[in-house]
C-alpha cells in the first residue's frame, strides 16, 4: 500500500496507510460538493460569509469556558474540517505562539486558503479513516469539529484517533446541526413558505430531502453517547440556535 503527500506552497496533504487510495479521496470530494449544494466555489463563499456567525459570542464563550488553553504558551490545536481556514487565521493573530494545524480535503476550500502565518499548517487528509500519523500521540492541547461530524460518513474512527493524539485532559469541542422535525427543518429550509405552494421538482424535493438526511442524523445524546462510548467525558452539552444544533465539550481522560 503507497502512502501520499502532496506538498504546496499553503498545505500538505497526509493521506494515510489504509484508506489512501486518491479514488476515495475523489469519491469522498464528490460527495462533499454535492452535499455543499453542488457548486464549491459557492459552498466555501458562504464559508466567509457565515464565518462571524458560525464564530459568534455564543461560541467564542464557549470556546473561553472549555478551551483550557494558556494563551502564551506554546500550545498544539487542530481545526477538523477547516474550511477556508478562517478561524485558524484568527486564532493566529491573537496567539502567534500556537501552532495550528487544520485538516480539510475539499479541493473549492483549500484553494480559498490565502498565505498562511508560519505558526499555521493545512494538510488535506479524509477525516473518516485519519491516519494515526496525522498527529503524534499526546500531542494536541485541543481539536475543533465545527459543523465537520454530520458531514463524515462515521465518526468513530476519528474520535478513537483523538483520543491517541490528544494530551491526557486535551479538549475535543465538538459543535454540530442536531435532528429536529421534518417541519421545523422544512420551516428553516424553505423560509417559511408553505410546501405545497412551491411546485418544487422531484429533482429538488429529492435534493431537500437528502440535505434533510444529512443535516439530522444525530440527536445530541447519539454525539453524547458516541463519545462516551470511544471513551471521551463529557462536560458540556449547549444547545444552539434555538435546538437546531449543539456545542459539545468533551474531555480526553487522564488515564484508561
Ligand atoms: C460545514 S464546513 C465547516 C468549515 C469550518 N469548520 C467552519 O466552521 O467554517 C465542514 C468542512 O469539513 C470538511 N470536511 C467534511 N468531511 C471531511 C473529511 N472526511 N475529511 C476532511 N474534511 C472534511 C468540508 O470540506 C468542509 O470544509
Amino acid at each position: 500500500m503507497r502512502r501520499f503527500f502532496i506538498s504546496g506552497p499553503r498545505y500538505t496533504a497526509f493521506l494515510g496507510w489504509r484508506y489512501a487510495a486518491m479514488d476515495s479521496l475523489t469519491e469522498l470530494q464528490r460527495y462533499l460538493e454535492r452535499h455543499h449544494g453542488g457548486n464549491g466555489a459557492l459552498a466555501a463563499e458562504r464559508t466567509f460569509a457565515s464565518h462571524q456567525r458560525n464564530h459568534d459570542d455564543v461560541f467564542m464563550a464557549f470556546w473561553a469556558r472549555h478551551s483550557n488553553l494558556q494563551p502564551n504558551q506554546s500550545q498544539q490545536i487542530a481545526d477538523l474540517g477547516c474550511g477556508p481556514g478562517l478561524f485558524l487565521k484568527d486564532l493566529s493573530n491573537a496567539h502567534p505562539s500556537w501552532q495550528l494545524t487544520g485538516i480539510e480535503c475539499a479541493p473549492y476550500m483549500l484553494e480559498r486558503i490565502e498565505t498562511l502565518p508560519k505558526n499555521i499548517q493545512v494538510r488535506i487528509a479524509d477525516l473518516n479513516a485519519p491516519a494515526r500519523e496525522l498527529f503524534s500521540d499526546a500531542t494536541l492541547d485541543l481539536a475543533l469539529a465545527n459543523r465537520l461530524v454530520h458531514e463524515l460518513h462515521q465518526p468513530i474512527t476519528l474520535f478513537c484517533q483523538l483520543r491517541h493524539w490528544l494530551k491526557p485532559g486535551g479538549r475535543l469541542l465538538l459543535v454540530d446541526m442536531v435532528r429536529q422535525p421534518i417541519k421545523n427543518y422544512l420551516s428553516h429550509e424553505l423560509k417559511g413558505q408553505a410546501l405545497r405552494d412551491l411546485d418544487l421538482s422531484p429533482a429538488q424535493l429529492h435534493d431537500l430531502f437528502q440535505h434533510f438526511l444529512e443535516h439530522n442524523r444525530y440527536t445530541s445524546e447519539d454525539l453524547c453517547d458516541l463519545l462516551t462510548l470511544c471513551g471521551f467525558e463529557i462536560l458540556e452539552v449547549e444547545a444552539i440556535r434555538s435546538g437546531r444544533a449543539v456545542q459539545i465539550a468533551a474531555r480526553n481522560p487522564n488515564s484508561e
